[in-house]
């Protein structure tokens, strides 16, 4: 334990009760753990970048939908670099607080991301995260294949 904390050198006030946290052995716990859950829209090596023939990712529309409608308290907006499955761009991944997370991919039209932006209004209405609206239920796909029982140890 000692020997990992000489690599990590405290900068402010929350990294040094980070550290003194992680030190004494105890759980790490985030205040930020209010909203319904976060979503991950892909910009990467090849989501988003129309300059490669990908579908553009209107980014700038959606952080400023959800900056003025204040959806981040309900649903987290991240943009991200590349998440993996590139053969599947544009690509978005919603974790809930429940921590089970969704994939959906191929992602080509403005439509989409206003009916994500309309979702998550509906959520910050309700005050619960809603199922992903249906006209999206095509784009769900699996990230990780279960472990067969050959490759499991
Ligand atoms: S660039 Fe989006 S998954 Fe790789």
């Amino acid at each position: 334990m000692d020997h990992e904390l000489e690599h990590f050198q405290p900068r402010n006030a929350q990294t040094i009760k980070l550290s003194e946290t992680i030190h004494r052995g105890e759980p790490l716990a985030t205040r930020r753990s209010s909203t319904l859950g976060q979503i991950f829209f892909c910009e990467g090596c090849c989501c988003g970048r129309s300059d490669k023939g990908f579908p553009a990712l209107p980014k700038e529309m959606i952080k400023e939908r959800w900056k003025t409608l204040k959806l981040n308290g309900t649903i987290q907006l991240t943009i991200s670099g590349c998440m993996g499955p590139c053969d599947l761009a544009n690509v978005f991944y919603l974790l809930p607080s429940d921590g089970v997370g969704q994939w959906f991919g191929g992602l080509a039209e403005t439509w989409q991301y206003e009916t994500l932006i309309q979702w998550a209004m509906d959520c910050q209405q309700a005050g619960q995260l809603l199922p992903i609206p249906r006209s999206l239920e095509c784009h769900r796909f699996t990230r990780f294949q279960p472990m067969s029982a050959a490759t499991q140890v």
